[in-house]
């Protein structure tokens, strides 16, 4: 039977005889928080290789500003950081989640500690800031503004200093290698030495992010959406992916990269005003700048159409230049570069895609549905964000989760590249004559029509309108068999946003993060579910 060129298996022609091969226990594919720590844990017992498509130092991890939330403080409780988490997840979060990442937080965020992380200290404890739907400053940080960097780089260098810890970066993984719902590792495609195999008796999915499926974004070149679609391919099932996160402020200059502005400094006291200088947020949400980021994001929007204006801004000119400069210190040389002097000039600010709420399924375990597959941090959907993530809630649950992940790696001693049997994997894609598009042109494009079309606010007709776009640059791409990156990325992005779309319109309520202006009211009758999708239902339907 010839496979639709849609539900194609695998992205490359596949001969496991003669391919460049490798082995390990574990594999981990992505070098962020979640990767970097199932490393660690798994490497107690087992040989590890950890595949990232760029440098380390690329992952979204690395870029964030705001935090790792935890309960740190005598006067702070577990009870609350669970009732902030499952009130921002409006009523689909997986309760034993939220507790068990909840209760593990702080012993994990001291090791960070102990393991190197520079956090800010207040009385030689981890200082700790105030943050948008919590209602404890519970937020810690590192460097000020660049906790994620902090984090990582101690990582990292633990990780480097492993012996069972083998980094390859800049390898493409293309897909992940099944055999009867098994995960047998991956192929990819290393910028060196060209495609390979690694078999891995265990693999654990850690790609992160999909932000770049989106025109305007927060996140970085990598975020690509590759995890959703290779685990696609694998069969894996996968949840809620219409829930995808939008930060309110990202700094907008035309022209510029946009860049995060994190909420920690909305949290200490800045004011968002609109392009006629008037504080908007009090229209909108008793907890004004404070309330959950989709509201933000929404009052932004509804703001920046009702003063027919491209952004809204920050206003710190009230923050002592100085302290801001020690607090905020990536920001204030972000701002600089552009010549905004923050004690005169406001913050040109406006939404865009920050994090993937949905992902690939997973038990408490980390286990996905397809066996030896093991998924954390953001390409994962354990349970606890439900329909909307708490901000700075994802260190943590990358931090715990990957834990989790490399644990249940360790805890079987006899799961290592010895007692692998390899099947023998052929796969020939058949030769397509259909006409090439200029897939540069198209990731372009898709970018824009998820933005216009499957973004903050949603209705049905645009969706269903995404929908057709996107399959008919899929039969002009996924028909064909590209050698680089580039090209598997445009085919990883179409699936990906395939499927965020069909999901959006699958899900006829607003809630969380996924607002449909056709169905404005949440509907819990219908709809205090989750949405799953797999390759086997689709290709059944
Ligand atoms: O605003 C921020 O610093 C973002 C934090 C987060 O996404 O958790």
């Amino acid at each position: 039977m010839t496979e639709k060129s849609e539900f194609r298996r695998y992205l490359v022609n596949i001969d496991s005889i003669s391919a460049h091969q490798l082995f390990t226990d574990c594999l981990v594919i992505g070098a962020g928080i979640a990767g970097l720590r199932a490393a660690l844990e798994a490497a107690e017992h087992h040989r590890v290789i950890i595949v990232c498509k760029g440098k380390a130092e690329e992952s979204n991890t690395f870029k964030a500003q705001g935090g790792i939330a935890s309960v740190l403080d005598k006067a702070d409780t577990f009870e609350s950081h669970i009732a902030d988490t499952l009130r921002t997840g409006c009523g689909i979060c997986d309760e034993a989640v939220v507790d068990l990442v909840v209760h593990q937080g702080p012993e994990l965020v001291e090791q960070l500690l102990e393991w190197g992380t520079e956090f800010d200290l207040s009385e030689n404890h981890i200082a700790a800031t105030l943050e948008g739907g919590h209602s404890y400053p519970r937020v810690a940080h590192a460097h000020g503004d660049e906790t994620g960097r902090a984090i990582a780089e101690a990582l990292l260098d633990r990780v480097r200093h492993n012996p069972n810890i083998r980094i390859m970066e800049n390898f493409f993984t293309i897909d992940l290698l099944t055999d009867n719902n098994k995960c047998m590792g991956i192929i990819g495609h290393e910028r060196k030495r060209g495609p390979q195999i690694i078999w891995a008796a265990n693999t654990i999915l850690a790609t992160g992010g999909a932000g770049r499926l989106y025109r305007e974004t927060t996140n970085p070149e990598v975020a690509t959406g590759d995890g959703i679609a290779m685990a696609y391919r694998a069969g894996a099932v996968l949840r809620d992916l219409e829930m995808v996160q939008f930060h309110p402020t990202t700094l907008y200059i035309a022209g510029a990269t946009r860049a995060l502005i994190t909420e920690t400094l909305r949290g200490e006291g800045a004011i968002l005003v609109d392009s006629k200088g008037r504080h908007f947020m009090k229209e909108y949400h008793e907890a004004a700048e404070l309330a959950p980021r989709d509201i933000v994001s929404r009052a932004i929007l509804a703001q920046m159409r009702k003063t027919e204006s491209t952004h809204v801004y920050l206003d710190v000119r009230h923050f002592d230049k100085a302290y801001f400069a020690k607090r905020f210190p990536w920001i204030n040389e972000l701002v600089e570069s552009f010549d905004i002097d923050i004690t005169h000039d406001l913050i040109p600010v406006r939404p865009s895609a920050h994090y993937m709420v949905g992902g690939v399924k997973t038990d408490s375990s980390a286990k996905t549905s397809v066996e030896n597959l093991y998924a954390c941090g953001e390409i994962a959907s354990t349970g606890l964000h439900g329909a909307n993530r708490l901000g700075s809630n994802s260190l943590l649950e990358g931090l715990v989760f990957g834990k989790i992940a490399g644990q249940e790696v360790s805890k079987n001693k006899r799961a290592t590249a010895a007692h692998l049997k390899r099947p023998i994997i052929k796969h020939q894609i058949p030769h397509s004559d259909r006409t090439r598009l200029d897939t540069a042109d198209v990731r372009n494009s898709l970018r824009a029509l998820m933005w216009r079309n499957v973004g903050i606010t949603r209705l049905d007709q645009p969706l269903s309108e995404a929908q057709e776009i996107i399959r008919f640059w899929q039969r002009y791409v996924m028909d064909k068999i590209f050698d680089s990156p580039a090209g598997w990325e445009c085919q990883n992005k179409l699936t990906a946003s395939l499927l965020i779309a069909q999901s959006a319109q699958q899900r006829r309520e607003s809630r969380g993060v996924h607002y449909r202006r056709d169905f404005p009211k949440i509907d819990d009758e219908n709809f205090k579910k989750h949405i799953k999708i797999s390759r086997k239902s689709e290709e059944n339907q």
